[in-house]
């Protein structure tokens, strides 16, 4: 029984000066003094030893299982200090490299269109409003005046996802949701920026674009204070130069309604490629907020009136930047995304 235990002991002790991690050492702790381990195994099985025999055997065996224990923890410490060193070294820091370089991004330029378009009306007393961009067909054209049959449907052909689902046409929508919601408080002044979809796909449409509507209803508002309002966004927009004409035009959600054109920004409005030398361009679409809209939202036509206007982003930011072709945009060529 000696022999065994001392077989044990100088197996046991060489193994761990060898072992070269903390785990080899634990499985080893474990293979000798664990429950089942060998040293264990030999103190339970004492009982079947002549009771003469039985100290001798016991004071070894504790002997060496108190070396072991104590070889282990030795060897345990030495070899986590060599562990963390070799961490340390591996995660040190060689000041003599040369620096990574961080790129920095930069907003996509119509996002940054967008805050600036933004940003112009919140300094003239807007809030800013969202809407779905999946949507109704009642708020997309029902509430704006655009009936089943209305012809005039068809100038924003649609994606539908049911008969009466479809993705929005135009941001026109929010007017009417924000109108429901906050019904009766008055001012309503808010601009309502997002992605709208149509089926267009050319160097000037493209089937995912983005409007910022504007809504304007309270008491004895005028189509002069939209004029006011669109000019100072142009101003701010385009500079002090720019000219601003209103156009007649038509929309079914507004009345009258007006097409606004401004001094074209690359001649100044002498006329050249970019405004098919008639010096204007168009920018945007407005006009009085339809009575039959106000009222189809719970107000009265006798006691409220409102302006309402959609401007395309990408418009304002070909115009902006001089940019030909709107699918540039899309492309994310970093060589375009970069100038910006
Ligand atoms: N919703 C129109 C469109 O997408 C743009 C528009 C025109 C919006 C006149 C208006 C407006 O609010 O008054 O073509």
């Amino acid at each position: 029984m000696l022999e065994v235990i001392a077989k044990i002991r100088e197996e046991a002790l060489a193994r761990v000066a060898a072992a070269t991690s903390s785990e080899e050492l634990e499985a080893l702790r474990v293979l000798y003094l664990g429950k089942k381990g060998e040293l264990t195994r030999v103190l339970r099985g004492m009982g079947k030893l002549p009771p003469e025999e039985r100290p001798r055997v016991g004071q070894m065996a504790n002997k060496v299982r108190e070396e072991l224990e104590g070889a282990l923890k030795e060897h345990r410490e030495n070899l986590s200090r060599r562990e963390q060193a070799e961490r340390l070294r591996a995660e040190a820091l060689d000041v003599t490299l040369p620096g990574r370089p961080v790129t920095r991004g930069n907003r996509h330029p119509l996002y940054q269109v967008l805050n600036e378009i933004k940003a112009v009306f919140i300094g003239l007393g807007f809030d800013v409003a969202e809407g779905p961009e999946v949507e109704s067909d009642y708020y997309n054209f029902e509430a704006l005046n655009l009936l089943k049959e209305h012809p005039a449907r068809d100038m924003q052909d649609s994606f539908y996802l049911t008969e009466d689902v479809l993705l929005r046409t135009h941001t026109s929508p929010v007017q009417v949701r924000v109108m429901e919601a906050r019904r009766p408080r008055l001012p309503i002044r808010i601009v309502a920026p997002g992605k709208v979809y149509r089926r267009d796909d050319d160097a000037t449409h493209s089937p995912m674009f983005h409007q910022v509507e504007g809504l304007l209803v309270d008491r004895r508002v005028t189509f002069g204070d939209l004029k006011g309002t669109l000019m100072a966004f142009l101003k701010q927009m385009f500079g002090d130069q720019v000219q601003v004409r209103f156009r007649p035009s038509y929309f079914p959600f507004t009345e009258p309604s007006a097409e606004v054109d401004m001094s074209c920004v690359m001649c100044g409005g002498n006329g050249c490629r970019v405004c098919s030398h008639t010096g204007w361009l168009e920018i945007l679409g407005c006009g009085m907020v339809h009575p039959k809209v106000l009222s189809m939202s719970g107000y009265d036509p006798e006691e409220v009136s409102g302006f309402a206007f959609g401007l395309g982003v990408e418009r304002v930011a070909m115009l902006k930047y001089g940019i030909d072709d709107l699918r540039l945009f899309y492309e994310n060529d970093l060589r375009f995304l970069r100038q910006f």
